[in-house]
C-alpha cells in the first residue's frame, strides 16, 4: 500500500530531485498534490519550477498549487544565490503547460486532510512551514488527522546554513515552524544533520549523468549549477542533496538513524532566530516531539535515486 503525499515545496533544485523521487516511485509513494510555498524564490516561481518538475518526469496530471506567497508575519527570505535567479538554474528546460490548479494551496491540505480517513496522508514540506501552520491555524481539526509530518529542516550538530544559529527552511518562518513542532502530529526531521553526509560526490553526479535520459542529464546539470555555492562554503567534495533525504526516507526508512527528542523552535531572539534547538542529550523534561535524524547510509541513499531516476 503506497504511503499518500502532499509534497509542499520551494523548488529549488534538490526540491526538484526531491519530487522526482516521488513521481519514480508509484509503489510506496502516491503524490495526491504538490503545494509550492515561497521560499528559495518567490511564489510566482516555485509554483512554476513544480510544473516544470512534474513535466520533466512525464507527470503532467499531477496536480500543482500554489500556497502561500509570504511567511506568516516576517519578510521573505530567498535564497537565489544558491539556487539561481530562476530557482532552477542549470538545465534548461521548458516553461510548463500543464495548468496550476485554481484551488489555494493551504485549502488544498485542509480539504484532503479532511476528506480523506484519518491517519492516512503525510505531509513532506521541503521548504519554510508557512502553508501547512496555516492549515494548521485555519482548519485546527485536520492536525490529528495527519498521519505523520517528514520534513527537511533545522540543524543542531551542523548548526546554521543561512545564519550561524538558524538552517534556511526553519529560519524564512520561525512562527510556522514553532505552530508545526508543537501541533502534536508525529514528526520526522531531516536536519542538515543528516543531509550534510549526503554529498554529492563527482561520482554520484556523473551517475546521474550517465543515466543519459533527459531527466539524469537534466538531475545532474542541476547539481552543477547549485553544488558551486556550497563546495566554496564548505570546502567540500559536493553539496549536500538535502530534499530528497523526505521522499527516500519514505521507500527506504532503514537507510536512517535517529533518536526521539525534543525540539524547540527560536522565534525571539534576532541573534538565533530560526534555530532548532535540539534537546539530542535528554537534558531537559520537555515533550519528545520529533524523530531528529542523524546519520544516513549515503551511497545506498545515491543508489536509491540513480535506480530509480532511471525509471523517468
Ligand atoms: O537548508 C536547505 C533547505 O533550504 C532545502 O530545502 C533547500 O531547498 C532550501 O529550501
Ligand atoms: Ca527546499
Amino acid at each position: 500500500m503506497p504511503r499518500r503525499i502532499i509534497i509542499d515545496t520551494d523548488p529549488g533544485q534538490d526540491d526538484a530531485v526531491a519530487i522526482l523521487l516521488a513521481l519514480a516511485s508509484p509503489e510506496e509513494i502516491e503524490v495526491l498534490g504538490i503545494t509550492a510555498v515561497a521560499g528559495n524564490v518567490p511564489l510566482a516561481l516555485t509554483e512554476k519550477n513544480a510544473r516544470i518538475i512534474c513535466e520533466l518526469a512525464g507527470k503532467p496530471e499531477t496536480k500543482v498549487f500554489a500556497g502561500c506567497d509570504a511567511p506568516i508575519r516576517r519578510k521573505l527570505v530567498t535564497a537565489e544565490h544558491v539556487h539561481g535567479q530562476a530557482g532552477l538554474n542549470g538545465p534548461k528546460l521548458p516553461d510548463p503547460v500543464m495548468p496550476l490548479q485554481d484551488q489555494h494551496g493551504v485549502d488544498f491540505i485542509i480539504d484532503t486532510l479532511r476528506a480523506e480517513p484519518a491517519g492516512t496522508v503525510t505531509l513532506c514540506p521541503l521548504g519554510p512551514l508557512t502553508n501547512i501552520a496555516q492549515a494548521f491555524t485555519r482548519a485546527p481539526d485536520i492536525v490529528e488527522k495527519v498521519q505523520e509530518i517528514v520534513l527537511m529542516g533545522g540543524a543542531y550538530f551542523e548548526v546554521g546554513n543561512i545564519t550561524p544559529a538558524a538552517e534556511f527552511n526553519i529560519y524564512v518562518d520561525p512562527e510556522a515552524a514553532q505552530i508545526v513542532f508543537r501541533s502534536g502530529v508525529p514528526i520526522t526531521v531531516m536536519s542538515l544533520d543528516v543531509t550534510h553526509k549526503a554529498l554529492v560526490t563527482p561520482e554520484r553526479n556523473n551517475a546521474f549523468r550517465a543515466l543519459g535520459t533527459k531527466v539524469g542529464i537534466a538531475v545532474a546539470e542541476m547539481t552543477d549549477f547549485f553544488e558551486r555555492f556550497d563546495k566554496e562554503k564548505y570546502g567540500s567534495d559536493g553539496a549536500p542533496l538535502h530534499d530528497p533525504c523526505v521522499t527516500a526516507y519514505l521507500i527506504r526508512p532503514d537507510l536512517f538513524t535517529g533518536r526521539h527528542i525534543n525540539v524547540e523552535i527560536e522565534t525571539t531572539s534576532e541573534l538565533t532566530l530560526g534555530m532548532t534547538v535540539a534537546d539530542w542529550w535528554g537534558v531537559t523534561d520537555r515533550p519528545r516531539n520529533a524523530m531528529f535524524m542523524g546519520t544516513i547510509d549515503a551511497q545506498e541513499y545515491f543508489d536509491l535515486l540513480t535506480e530509480r531516476l532511471a525509471r523517468l
